[in-house]
């Protein structure tokens, strides 16, 4: 795309939004009226376009089927109580998603093209952005490769989509979580720190085997020496042992996690101590047999929180703090929400409003 950029915009001619209560939908299934398109060939993005959400045709042979070169992004968008809507630090997603495309040889996405598709994608569905006090509207910003064509090369035609879903009462139950040693999401070298869609396809068997004996959630370690603790699920995880807030520094097996940034933001700014290194599976269950151990919590835009209660290691189960002891991470999520939800100073500038 060059130039000034023209977005061509279709509306639907029935919204469907009064079909469902928004505020109560299951989370992922339920798809607003339209969505964001663009298209890219020979070397630049074209065919700006908001349309009616819909089904794609496509041929069995598109390369991101067989090769995935696919990545995605995922944010919010809140209303507050006067109604307005706006996005949560989406600057930081944008980056993000082209540091995924760099990785995966893909074509950057201009700022421009990004935050236009989303700012007018957003405003023509306002309506689907849930109310509710723990509500949000969902967005997924993604890339394709479609090249229609069998063999292993970087593709020559991409597609950029932005797709959203009303996210109503999404809360998440304290979590048990098994350190994993067996299987590793990321590798040295590898695409752990970037939103490549077959990091998550690899997750699916090791965290099918632990919900098997009765996890919710794997911790994942580092894969050359099983040691240290990287990520949970698909959330950044912080410890508070003592009066500091530990949390793996960012490398290139671990998610720069937006919400990551925002918890250790508040931390600082409330005077915390608060370390970004290697944190050992050692000094943790030190730290549990003394009594040292706080709290231990999994961060991300799903979510925002999600404590972990039990920890299983080497065939032993080991419960953690109560939730109801959780200083530092309950007050740190009510932070957020209130900044999202507009009841709070937002004196980092994180929310960027829409309309
Ligand atoms: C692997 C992984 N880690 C961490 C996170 C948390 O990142 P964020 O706070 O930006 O949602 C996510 C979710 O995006 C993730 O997929």
């Amino acid at each position: 795309m060059t130039g000034t950029l023209n977005i061509d915009i279709q509306k639907t001619k029935k919204s469907r939004v009064s079909e469902q209560d928004i505020n109560d939908v299951p989370f992922g299934k339920c798809f607003s009226d339209h969505m964001f398109v663009a298209e890219y060939a020979d070397g630049k993005w074209t065919k700006a376009q908001i349309m009616p959400y819909e089904d794609v045709p496509m041929s069995y042979g598109t390369s991101v089927f067989h090769y995935g070169q696919a990545i995605f992004e995922g944010m919010k968008a809140y209303k507050n109580e006067q109604g307005e809507v706006s996005l949560f630090r989406p600057l930081e997603n944008f980056k993000r998603f082209n540091i995924s495309a760099q990785r995966m040889a893909m074509p950057d996405v201009p700022e421009e093209l990004f935050m236009a598709g989303l700012m007018d994608l957003i405003r023509l569905d306002s309506a689907w952005v849930p109310a509710s006090e723990t509500g949000s509207l969902y967005i997924r910003p993604f890339m394709i490769s479609t090249d229609e064509a069998i063999g292993v090369k970087i593709s020559d035609s991409y597609k950029f989509v932005i797709i959203t879903c009303p996210a109503g009462k999404y809360y998440s139950d304290p979590i048990r979580v098994l350190v994993e040693t067996n299987f590793y999401r990321a590798v040295k070298g590898g695409v752990g720190y970037v939103k490549a869609a077959g990091n998550y396809g690899r997750s699916l068997y090791p965290t099918k085997l632990a919900q098997q004996k009765g996890y919710q959630q794997v911790i994942w370690t580092d894969s050359e020496t099983s040691s240290y603790f990287e990520e949970s699920g698909t959330m950044n995880v912080m410890f508070v042992i003592g009066d500091k807030l530990l949390t793996p520094a960012v490398s290139d097996t671990i998610l720069d996690g937006v919400t990551r940034k925002s918890v250790l933001a508040l931390a600082r700014d409330w005077g915390m101590t608060v370390e970004e290194r290697k944190v050992s599976i050692k000094e943790v269950f030190e730290a549990i047999d003394k009594g040292n151990l706080k709290e231990v919590f999994g961060c991300g835009t799903a979510a925002t929180i999600a404590h972990i209660v039990g920890i299983g290691y080497n065939g032993k189960d080991y419960d953690l703090p109560p939730v109801a002891d959780r200083k530092f991470s309950t007050k740190v999520d009510e932070t957020l929400r209130n900044i999202r939800k507009g009841k709070a100073e937002d004196k980092f500038n994180w929310m960027m409003k829409v309309m």
